[in-house]
């Protein structure tokens, strides 16, 4: 029988035919220049640059290490455990046997997934009562949660302004919200950090120019763990008739008497902010972002911002998690209390022992100046030796000279650890010793 019912003489010409078609190809390759490598090149030779600086030091990869268990004040990775100050759980309650169950019970409710996105089919009462739970948080008149928070702020501020306006973010944005200013196609105006008198003089020679401008700031910085004058900026964006919108990622939880933000750390309104935006994974110990909002503002993203409409409902347990993490935080305020009197010790430990905690004020994140990324890697290497996880940050994420230790304090961290940390930071800085070779320079050395 012949194969597809071709006759033994077609069959012979076809297998001709695809060997002659074999035998030419590899010289048809060998002649034609390859494709140019996709991606981002200097990103790779920037990596490249630090893991060589890296093994030439002997400094272990603090890269992707998997934890085995819930990383809380402690955590495990391999079979050691160690002190953890790499982890946003601020309040503690990743988990929480509450949340858990609420993801479980949503689990074997509604499934792992919608199936769909909410506009068609995707709806479940839980995400509308996460959404009014939010919104209730915030004062506003509405919420939408939608399934990432990075793609929250591409999504949001990429629909929400175009070519005919300006969007100003402050130097030290997320690069989430870099990325929904350049997709915008706004013109993009990027000022330093927190210097609220260089954008009122960036928003008068810009402002006239365009239709619409909007300003984007963050509540609490990631960083350097420092905060905007949120008064002020909305006198400011009022008096250009700009908008305005606030990243709480880090704020919520962390920021306020009752971990309500930054509006209610310092006493602001919060409808006198256009756009609140938020993650779930940090505080609330899920996954997701959020928008609070008017609700004319809500139900115009609701309908037609890419990123909710075109992407699939948020996963039921994604969002019951959230739910029970919100209404624990709204309901045991003394977690609140606790994070801040643990950020503030911490920094009082840290100043005591001689270290450089920038601009911090000492709510939840606590950077650790080191002056260089050698000296940042070293440290952390020597302090994860001596069984204490925290991350360097290093060039090229941070300028050479601003690379720091990050510690990410919660409400699970317990005094005696703080101090006993605090000294063993300061001693890993003295081991790491005072040379300020930048990691450039090294790499340059080492390839020379
Ligand atoms: C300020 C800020 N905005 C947005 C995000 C993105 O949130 P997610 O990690 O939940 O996607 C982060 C993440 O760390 C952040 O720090």
């Amino acid at each position: 029988m012949n194969s597809f019912g071709l006759s033994a003489d077609a069959k012979a010409r076809l297998v001709t035919r695809f060997a002659t078609r074999r035998a030419a190809a590899p010289a048809r390759e060998a002649s034609a220049p390859a494709a140019p490598a996709l991606g981002d090149q200097e990103a790779m030779a920037d990596l490249r640059m630090v893991q060589r600086a890296g093994a030439a030091l002997g400094i272990e990869n603090p890269y992707f290490r998997a934890h085995a268990g819930i990383a809380g004040a402690k955590t495990v990775i391999g079979n050691a455990e160690y002190d953890n100050f790499v982890s946003y759980n601020y309040l503690g309650l990743n988990g929480d046997p509450r949340i858990s169950d609420a993801a479980k019970a949503a689990i074997d409710r509604y499934g792992t997934s919608v199936s769909a996105s909410r506009i068609v089919s995707g709806e479940r009462p839980v995400h509308r009562a996460l959404e009014e739970a939010l919104a209730a948080a915030y004062g506003t008149e509405d919420a939408l949660v939608l399934v990432s928070g990075h793609a929250t702020n591409v999504t949001v501020i990429g629909h929400l302004v175009t070519r005919d306006d300006a969007v100003f973010h402050d130097g030290l944005s997320h690069n989430s919200i870099v990325q929904g200013c350049i997709l915008s196609g706004a013109r993009r105006v990027s000022f330093p950090h927190n210097d609220l008198g260089e954008l009122d003089r960036l928003l008068s020679q810009v402002r006239p120019g365009v239709k619409r401008a909007l300003v984007v700031v963050e509540g609490h910085y990631s960083m350097d763990g420092d905060v905007p004058d949120l008064p002020a900026l909305v006198a400011l964006v009022r008096r250009h008739r700009a908008s305005l919108m606030v990243d709480e990622a880090h704020s919520l939880g962390v920021l306020g008497p009752n971990g309500l933000g930054i509006a209610e750390r310092c006493g602001v309104d919060p409808a006198d902010v256009d756009i609140w935006m938020g993650t779930l994974s940090k505080t609330l110990s899920s996954c997701g972002g959020y928008i609070c909002a008017s609700a004319a503002m809500i139900e115009h993203l609701k309908y037609s911002a890419p990123g909710f409409v075109y992407s699939v409902g948020m996963p039921p347990p994604v969002a019951a998690a959230a739910l029970a993490a919100l209404q624990a935080m709204r309901a045991e305020p003394g977690r609140v209390a606790q994070l801040q009197d643990n950020a503030a010790y911490f920094m009082a430990q840290a100043k005591a022992a001689g270290l450089d905690t920038g601009p911090s004020v000492g709510a939840a994140i606590v950077p650790i100046m080191t002056g260089s990324s050698i000296r940042a890697a070293r440290a952390a290497d020597w302090l994860f030796k001596h069984g204490v996880n925290v991350q360097p940050i290093i060039y090229p994420a941070v300028p050479e000279r601003a690379a720091r230790l990050r510690f990410f304090i919660s409400s699970l961290h317990d005094w005696p650890q703080l101090a006993r940390v605090a000294l063993l930071t300061a001693e890993a800085l003295a081991a790491a010793g005072s040379e300020r070779v930048s990691l450039v320079d090294l790499a340059a050395k080492l390839a020379g």
